[in-house]
């Protein structure tokens, strides 16, 4: 797909829901006795790879597009699937779901595209081995395919290595089945949207500092989700806004979740015009009207406990910081290299070949703003955040820009481009 600069955004837009979101509402809903009613769904390819594969497992699920009605079966009510579970592209998929195959009366197995198949899974293999349960790499290289022999749960205190909330939230799972308090301790805290949801469904969940902790219960109860923006997927039209000239962007309805809002931190400190209006303080998740204006950034160190706050949102800051004035680092961020592709080598390449001065570290990136971009050809890697963060690089680059595999997208937003085109006027 070719992409050309643009003038200037302007006008109104409404994101999809958000993903971390979606996912747990139809998996939590699998899990409850009732019906959950899940409004704003995000039809992203992703989160229908979760659907279908608790439909496989015996789950009711009517998709009737904006709507999702997910007819619970309660905390024993899953029946063994008659075939592989396919989870797509998605790790959020793969992980979760395996916190509660760990706890099934029966065998599993998982798998995913080429993607999947190289993401670490030895992260929720060890803790969930630890809780009782056997699961087996079947290309034994700590990657899906997994064998997941299901059976009784032991609680466990975890300390966890990264600050993952895939990993968290696959403890989690398996501790609504233990047999006593299950705790998990991270570095940072996580996006804790598994805590708030689990709490609602009428899970016995508490969070202290870094650790959240788990008691089983007798049951999960239907509920009904609004399910509000996506801050990953508004996080490009931000980026946009505020670096492309005379832009004024309206994005409505945007999950702010201090857990997730790393980004509009950030964006402040470099020097960004956000607004928030329209603040809900909905129980669940709370969500605003986000106004961005067109700013002149200034370039920043970015590393610590706000990185898992902002972890998807790193290829786009990026872009941003090719266009602020002076150095941006980005620090402590090595689980960029394990994402949907290794997000800190396809950003430096991707970067640079549009003429960035920009330069992969360790755990991170070191971008000294100012460098004019140019047009070029773009391998996305099929990697959702890679091909939207560079659809924004195009609009302020010189020239054509090509993106390879421009079409996954549809991982998480499958109106991107759309949406896009709607702003440029
Ligand atoms: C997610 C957690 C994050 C994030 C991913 C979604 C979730 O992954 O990158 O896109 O829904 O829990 P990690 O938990 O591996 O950091």
């Amino acid at each position: 797909m070719k992409f050309y600069p643009c003038n200037r955004l302007q006008g109104e837009i409404q994101v999809p829901g958000d993903k971390s979101i979606s996912h747990r509402s139809v998996m939590f809903g699998s899990i409850a006795q009732g019906t959950t009613e899940i409004h704003n769904f995000l039809q992203g390819a992703d989160c229908l790879s979760t659907i279908s594969c608790f439909c496989q497992m015996g789950v009711n699920i009517e998709n009737k597009g904006e709507t999702v009605l997910v007819h619970g079966h309660g905390l024993r009510g899953l029946k063994a699937p008659d075939c592989i579970l396919d989870c797509g592209n998605s790790g959020t998929t793969t992980r979760l779901i395996s916190g509660i195959l760990a706890a099934q009366n029966f065998t599993t197995i998982l798998t995913g595209d080429e993607s999947i198949q190289k993401r670490p899974m030895k992260r929720i293999i060890d803790p969930l081995t630890q809780m009782g349960t056997q699961i087996e790499s079947l290309n034994h290289n700590g990657c899906a395919p997994l064998k997941i022999m299901g059976g009784p749960i032991h609680s466990i205190q975890y300390h966890s290595p990264v600050a993952s909330a895939q990993v968290k939230s696959a403890i989690l799972l398996a501790g609504l089945y233990a047999d006593g308090e299950t705790s998990v301790t991270e570095p940072y805290v996580s996006r804790n949207h598994t805590e708030r949801m689990l709490s609602r469904f009428g899970a016995d969940i508490r969070t202290e500092k870094t650790t959240a902790r788990i008691c089983p219960p007798k049951e999960l109860y239907g509920q009904k989700i609004l399910v509000p923006g996506d801050i990953s997927s508004a996080a490009f039209f931000i980026a946009a806004g505020l670096l492309i000239p005379g832009s004024e962007i309206l994005i409505r309805n945007v999950g702010v979740n201090p857990t997730r809002s790393g980004i509009l931190t950030v964006c402040r400190e470099m020097g960004a015009d956000i607004t928030l209006l329209e603040e809900t303080k909905d129980p669940g998740e709370p969500a605003a009207d986000l106004l961005v204006k067109s700013s002149a950034l200034h370039g920043i160190h970015i590393g610590g406990a706000i990185i898992p706050t902002l972890i998807d949102e790193l290829p786009i800051i990026a872009v941003m910081a090719c266009f602020a004035k002076g150095e941006t680092i980005i620090q402590d961020a090595a689980e960029l290299k394990v994402k949907e592709s290794n997000r800190i080598e396809v950003m430096v390449r991707n970067l640079s070949a549009m003429g960035a001065d920009i330069k992969e570290t360790a755990d991170g990136m070191i971008i000294r703003g100012g460098n004019p971009l140019h047009g070029a050809v773009i391998d996305s890697r099929l990697d959702h955040r890679i091909a939207m963060s560079f659809a924004v690089a195009a609009c302020l680059a010189e020239g054509e820009t090509e993106i390879l595999g421009a079409e996954c997208v549809n991982i998480s937003y499958p109106e991107f481009y759309a949406d896009l085109k709607k702003l440029k006027n």
